[in-house]
Parts: structure tokens; sequence; C-alpha cells
């Protein structure tokens, strides 16, 4: 699925639509350059959990946990140099719990991403605040994406 949006507001909806419908275990992959809304759509995840914290990249802890509607797990792994080092964060215990995790530049670690996953890739378009977010997945616990609207 693909959406073009035109603003950090566009950008946060589609994020919401997919916390609300999100479930138990969901892991969500974000992968996009520097600065092209991968924690502005988090944000917007973490809405449609029902969280009201300011959410923060956690790029120099790897992890925040938040709890909402279900706990929710933001990873920035954009600083990590060996898988490792994820490993040794209990990363495994967080993508196999109960909650959501959403992991930014999950293309660093894609070893360790399991086959069924969401994956969602934004695209800056020609230097305005528009983006392509095209959003895939594998495994039907996921067929969800599909009622995502704009
Ligand atoms: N349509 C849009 N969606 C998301 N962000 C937008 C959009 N238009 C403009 N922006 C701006 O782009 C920036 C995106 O920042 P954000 O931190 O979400 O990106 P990021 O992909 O997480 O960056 P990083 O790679 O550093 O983690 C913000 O300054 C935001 O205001
Ligand atoms: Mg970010």
């Amino acid at each position: 699925m693909e959406f073009l949006v035109n603003n950090v507001d566009e950008t946060i909806c589609i994020g919401k639509q997919i916390g609300q419908l999100s479930n138990p275990g969901d892991i969500i992959c974000l992968v996009g350059d520097l600065g092209t809304g991968k924690t502005h759509l988090t944000k917007g995840i973490a809405k449609g959990l029902n969280i009201n914290d300011h959410i923060t990249s956690p790029t120099f802890n790897i992890v925040n946990e938040y709890m909402g509607r279900l706990k929710f797990y933001h990873f920035d792994v954009y600083r990590v140099s060996d898988p490792d080092e994820i490993a040794a964060i209990g990363f495994d215990e967080y993508i196999f719990s109960q909650g959501v995790s959403v992991i930014e530049w999950a293309n660093y670690i894609d070893e360790l991403i399991p086959e069924e996953h969401i994956k969602i890739h934004i695209e800056k378009i020609d230097n305005s605040d528009s983006r392509k977010i095209t959003i895939n997945f594998s495994g039907k616990r996921y067929e969800y994406i599909k009622e995502i609207k704009l």
C-alpha cells in the first residue's frame, strides 16, 4: 500500500490508525533516510495506542517503553554498529512479547527481524513536507493494514 501525505499531521494520521488496529506482538519496521518522519509516524502509532507521553527518539538508549492500550516499545537502532549490541538489551524478549514494537532503521538489523512483520518505507518528495509512505507486510495477522485510509 502506498500513501502520499502532504504534512506531518497526515503522517501522524496514518500512524494513529496503525496504533489503533495493532495487536499484541506486532512488529513494525520503519525505514527511511534521516529526517523523513519515522519518529513522527511513531508518535501517531503511540497516539493510536492511547499513549499520551511525549515520544522522543531513543537513539542513545536504543529502546523506550510506554504503556497504553498495550505495551509499546520504540527502538531506534541508528547508532548500533553491531547486532550483538541489540541482542544484549534483550531484543528478542521485547519483540516476542505481548507488546507492540516499532523499530526505526530496522534495515540495519534485518537478520534479527522475524519473517512476519510490517515494513514501512518513508521517502521525502521534492524537498517539501510531502512524503511517500509505502507499507508492506508479511503474515495474515497484519491484514488490518488494508483498512488504513488517508
Ligand atoms: N509529512 C511529514 N511527515 C513527517 N515529518 C515531516 C513531514 N513534513 C515535514 N516533516 C518534518 O520532518 C522532520 C521529520 O523528523 P523525524 O524525527 O520524524 O524523522 P526521522 O525519520 O525519525 O529522523 P531520524 O532519521 O533522525 O530518526 C520533522 O522536522 C518534521 O516536522
Ligand atoms: Mg527518528
